[in-house]
């Protein structure tokens, strides 16, 4: 019998009581996933997070208590299956949905409470990138960074720096001219994570950002996606269904299961002995995939 929200992390219990969260009743902070969590560390944390929509007069539950926990500066993987709910968690945690209960505190505050003008400020403080890359087709790789920018109003010459120092940062200083039609998906989605990274935020969210690209620069991606981790210290949460992505880059991953958090771990934990039936298939497919790769290449014979 698989048990629901297993949380196998091993930071301890913060004792200190002022990181308690007194503020915070909700009958979930019980819930196991939670509980250990309350580590100082802490970054991200989603309660009870819940989200239906009405499909034909009918309400379908999607997310069915969300609770998760990221450590600041973090690389987090989350997996599921087709439908799980993964882009409808990112959605709920960027706001471009409104979920119908439950909490999404980053850095203790909880955007799900904030006025509209706040929620407009929080939001630059989230980049997000897609495996569409969902850039302006009209507008160059410039524009297209800067656009974030614009809209909020910043100094023409601060909006040239800053794209100019995110364009450094995902290598593509020289394409800035170039129009999305120009580009490798590569490139475009070096574009969508400049402009996702250009308002400086703290967190990073992709939504199956490499499910579109081919191997090799689905490497080139992560490779970048890590570094820059390394070096600002942005936390990412890496929404996929390609375990071998998160294996490469996070130290840590949940498995989403039909709109719950069935486990969260170390990858090395929930890779080598998975609880859930998604996480279990997730590792019997990445190994197996792993070992027909050895058997082409030789090995074993
Ligand atoms: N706006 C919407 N209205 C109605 N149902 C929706 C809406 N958005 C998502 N759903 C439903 O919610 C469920 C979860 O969708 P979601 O896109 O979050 O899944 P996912 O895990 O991201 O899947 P995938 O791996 O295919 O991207 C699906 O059954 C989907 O049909
Ligand atoms: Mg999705």
């Amino acid at each position: 019998m698989e048990q629901i929200g297993v949380s196998r992390d091993d930071h301890p219990r913060d004792d200190h009581p002022e990181d308690d969260h007194p503020e915070d009743d909700h009958p979930a902070d019980d819930h196991p996933a939670t509980r250990k969590h309350k580590a100082k560390d802490e970054f991200i944390r989603i309660v009870n997070l819940r989200k239906s929509y009405l499909m034909n007069g009918v309400k379908v539950e999607v997310l069915k208590g969300i609770n998760l926990s990221i450590r600041k500066g973090e690389f987090f993987g989350i997996i599921g299956f087709s439908g799980a709910g993964k882009s409808t968690l990112a959605r709920c945690i960027n706001r471009l949905e409104t979920p119908d209960s439950g909490k999404i505190l980053i850095s203790g505050v909880d955007i799900l409470k904030l006025s509209k003008t706040d929620l407009r400020l929080a939001r630059r403080n989230l980049g997000m990138i897609f495996q569409t890359f969902n850039l302006f087709e009209a507008k160059t790789a410039y524009k297209n960074i800067s656009y974030p920018l614009e809209i909020s109003g910043v100094s023409k010459t601060n909006i040239r720096k800053r794209v100019l120092d995110a364009a450094e940062l995902v290598g593509l200083s020289d394409k800035l001219n170039a129009y999305p039609g120009g580009l490798s998906g590569g490139e475009k989605q070096r574009v969508g994570i400049a402009r996702a990274l250009v308002n400086r935020p703290d967190v990073l969210l992709s939504d199956e950002a490499t499910s579109a690209l081919d191997p090799q620069t689905t490497l080139q991606i992560l490779e970048l996606l890590k570094d820059i981790n390394r070096t600002t210290g942005i936390t990412i949460l890496m929404i996929t269904h390609e375990l071998d992505a998160i294996k490469y880059s996070c130290d840590r991953m949940a498995v989403l299961e039909d709109g719950v958090i069935i486990e969260s771990g170390s990858v090395d934990d929930i890779l080598g002995n998975a609880h859930s039936y998604t996480g279990r298939l997730f590792a019997k497919v990445f190994f197996e995939f792993k070992k027909s790769v050895a058997l082409s290449d030789g090995a074993g014979i």
